[in-house]
């Protein structure tokens, strides 16, 4: 099995990042293929924490290359800061093991402007965006207004493009949103130059990953957000603005679907979200508390406080079909440590009726009110535990649970953020 797709399968931060940085060991290449900085991936290794929006989960393996497809929305800034940090920390990268699609999309300091303004027009019904661009750069895209990064090369295309989209960003910034405009030679100045430093790094991504497989390399694609966020397919439109499933890997990183050979889902052992929307199993109680805090449930990206819940294997189920899953990593199991019930949604009740699939109305699943099973819990901290048998009994019970209700096999456990607090049951790169 050569090339894998890694997804989170609930509401975004299931570890994708951690388990990403755990596969990466047996690939090549580790591929970002659609979201931008709205992600905060995080990792820990040998004690250390590392955070990345932008740059792919691989970078601290020196030797594999990292690339971002041109599915991303690029923050040039950021991803310049990002890798400023990098060198703080005596991580090495260049052209070799970092490379970027001269396709990307970019993200200007008017696409946050208007998602800013937007928001906060939008009142109690705003969608709670992580404030960074994303979705007015996704709409410059689809609008072919967009600018890539190889306008960044040539001052007078640059020059052009700006001018034209600020004719439409000026006018709603000020005359509907009541902000000041934008200086158009300003943001040119500012993104020659970053244009300039990114240069290097910019190539033909498809290219590149087509002499990958060609090789016989091994690819690891690393999504970002998750299925319910999905632009088509998640609660819309309490969602992002890009297709964050699996799918999505070939378009945004230029490769057929004939070259993927597997896909893995993320299943946290309970459900996160941030932001607005939908969340049948949300838990505003103790437990609720409980969770966020030993799970630190606190945003990577703009420490917000993540809204927890119960597992809802509904989310999963339909998970597992858009991605068409091959298997299951289960992380954050260790902060379930300690409370005495569990519970898992099965199903949902709807105006009297048993539903087994999510509702696609999202007025719908609002009225939904989950159908549980209940699991003893376990009271033992299993941070230290490396294999399955050597699991709590009950804790054995609530993951073949989660087996059994997703009709797919679990190839990995997560027990702790640490890249070895880890048990690997099946390996997507040796199955
Ligand atoms: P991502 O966006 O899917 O990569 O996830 P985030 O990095 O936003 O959020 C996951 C958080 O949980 C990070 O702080 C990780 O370090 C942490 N984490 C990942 N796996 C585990 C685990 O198995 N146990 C615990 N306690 N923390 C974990
Ligand atoms: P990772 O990759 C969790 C959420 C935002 C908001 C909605 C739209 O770390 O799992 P956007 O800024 O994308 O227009 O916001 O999507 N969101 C995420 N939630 N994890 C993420 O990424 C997210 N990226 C976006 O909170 O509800
Ligand atoms: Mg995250």
């Amino acid at each position: 099995m050569a090339n894998v797709v890694v997804i989170g399968t609930q509401w975004g931060d299931e570890g994708k990042g951690k388990v990403v940085d755990l596969l990466t060991e047996k690939a090549d290449y580790v591929v970002r293929f659609q979201g931008g900085n709205n992600a905060g991936h995080t990792l820990v290794v040998n004690g250390r924490q590392f955070i990345f929006h932008l740059i792919p989960s691989g970078i601290l393996h020196p030797e594999k290359k990292c690339v971002i497809g041109n599915g991303v929305v690029l923050d040039p800034g950021v991803l310049l800061h990002e890798m400023q940090k990098l060198k703080e920390n005596e991580l090495e990268f260049s052209p070799e093991n970092l490379i970027i699609s001269s396709y990307a999309q970019l993200i200007m300091p008017y696409h946050k402007a208007l998602d800013h303004a937007r928001e906060h027009k939008k009142g109690a019904s705003r969608i709670g965006t992580t404030g960074r661009g994303i979705g007015p750069c996704y709409e410059d895209k689809a609008a072919r207004t967009g600018i890539r990064l190889h306008d960044l090369f040539d001052r007078k295309t640059l020059r052009e493009k700006i001018e034209v989209s600020l004719q439409e960003k000026n006018f709603l910034l000020q005359k509907l949103y009541g902000k000041e405009p934008h200086d158009p030679r300003t943001i040119e100045e500012e993104y020659l130059s970053y244009g300039e430093r990114l240069k290097p790094y910019s190539c033909n991504v498809s290219e590149v990953l087509q002499d990958a497989v060609v090789q016989g390399r091994r690819i690891l694609f690393e999504g970002a957000q998750g299925t319910q966020l999905d632009v088509d397919h998640g609660t819309y439109p309490f969602v992002t603005s890009s297709n964050t499933i699996a799918g999505s890997a070939c378009c945004g990183g230029g490769i057929g679907p004939t070259r993927i050979d597997r896909v893995i889902g993320i299943v946290k052992a309970y459900t996160t979200r941030v932001g607005s929307g939908p969340f049948p199993s949300e838990l505003e109680d103790e437990t609720g508390e409980r969770i966020r805090k030993t799970g630190g449930e606190f945003g990577a990206t703009t420490g917000r406080s993540r809204r927890c819940g119960w597992l809802d294997m509904i989310v999963v189920k339909s998970s597992i079909r858009l991605n068409g899953l091959a298997g299951l990593a289960v992380t954050k199991l260790d902060v379930l440590s300690g409370i005495p019930k569990l519970r898992i949604a099965v199903g949902y009740r709807c105006g009297g009726e048993r539903l087994s699939s999510m509702p696609a109305e999202v007025q719908a699943l609002e009225a939904c009110e989950p159908i549980y099973e209940e699991f003893e819990g376990w009271e033992e901290d299993i941070r230290h535990i490396r294999s399955f048998n050597g699991l709590p009994e009950n804790t054995r019970k609530y993951l073949r649970a989660i087996e059994e209700l997703a009709e797919v096999p679990l190839f990995l456990i997560s027990v702790g953020p640490g890249r070895e607090e880890s048990i690997i049951l099946k390996h997507p790169y040796e199955a």
